[in-house]
């Protein structure tokens, strides 16, 4: 076997992580000013803690909706744009079988997911995180229909209408809300992800 070192390698370039954490952002005020313009008109028998929404009230949430939606749109719009062109989703995102999915998340419930190689992504990341990419796509399209119904009419029959996409938009955000909480707590359960996520560079075991 080759001997190893440890050496500080690069894991996500300058665009990857400044467009995360731009994402991060404008997905928590999304989510917060949806909830309560959802507050306005609930499609379930339930609202939401005004506590946990932003805005105030209907139209301060509307604004804070509208304002994040560009930010989301462009800052997602510059990430597929420069991960499609460089390779970087191809290179860490795929690819992903049904089966190699199943087998880590298997491994990580029993407590035995390996995380000797922080630099490649394992099978459970790369379809979670290509999910939370879908949803994030889902979310702009289905509001796009929401917020201009007519305008966007053809792409609104895809989901039921205005009524369908309200509530295409909302599973969506449900599951999107749903991916981030497992994700918060697998970086919870290996800190030594987060700076990276900041500096780009990871301590990492590499041939010598
Ligand atoms: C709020 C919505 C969020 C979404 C949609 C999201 C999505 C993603 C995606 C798609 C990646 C892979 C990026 C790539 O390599 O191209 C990623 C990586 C990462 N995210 Fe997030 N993220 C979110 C929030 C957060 C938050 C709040 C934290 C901090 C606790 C965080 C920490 C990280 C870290 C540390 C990585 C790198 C993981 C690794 O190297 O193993 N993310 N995230």
């Amino acid at each position: 076997m080759a001997p190893t070192d440890t050496r500080y390698v690069k894991v996500h370039p300058l665009v990857v992580r400044i467009t995360h954490w731009i994402n991060a952002v404008a997905i928590l005020i999304m989510v917060l000013s949806g909830w309560r313009i959802y507050n306005a008109d609930p499609l379930f028998g339930f609202k939401f803690p005004a506590d946990w929404t932003l805005g105030g009230w209907l139209a301060g949430a509307l604004q804070w909706h509208f304002a994040a939606m560009w930010l989301l749109a462009l800052n997602g719009a510059i990430y597929l744009a420069y991960g499609l062109i460089s390779g970087h989703l191809k290179r860490k995102l795929t690819p992903v079988s049904p089966g190699a999915v199943l087998g880590d998340v298997r491994s990580a419930l029993r407590g035995k997911l390996a995380h000797d190689d922080l630099t490649v992504y394992n099978a459970a990341q790369r379809s979670a995180y290509l999910g939370a990419i879908v949803l994030l796509v889902v979310l702009v399209v289905s509001g796009l229909v929401i917020w201009k119904p007519v305008q966007f009419h053809t792409l609104g029959l895809l989901m039921g209408d205005y009524e369908g996409a309200r509530y295409v938009h909302f599973f969506a955000m449900a599951a999107l809300v749903f991916f981030v909480l497992v994700h918060v707590i697998m970086v919870a359960l290996v800190p030594r992800t987060f700076p990276s996520m900041f500096t780009g560079r990871i301590k990492s075991k590499v041939a010598s």
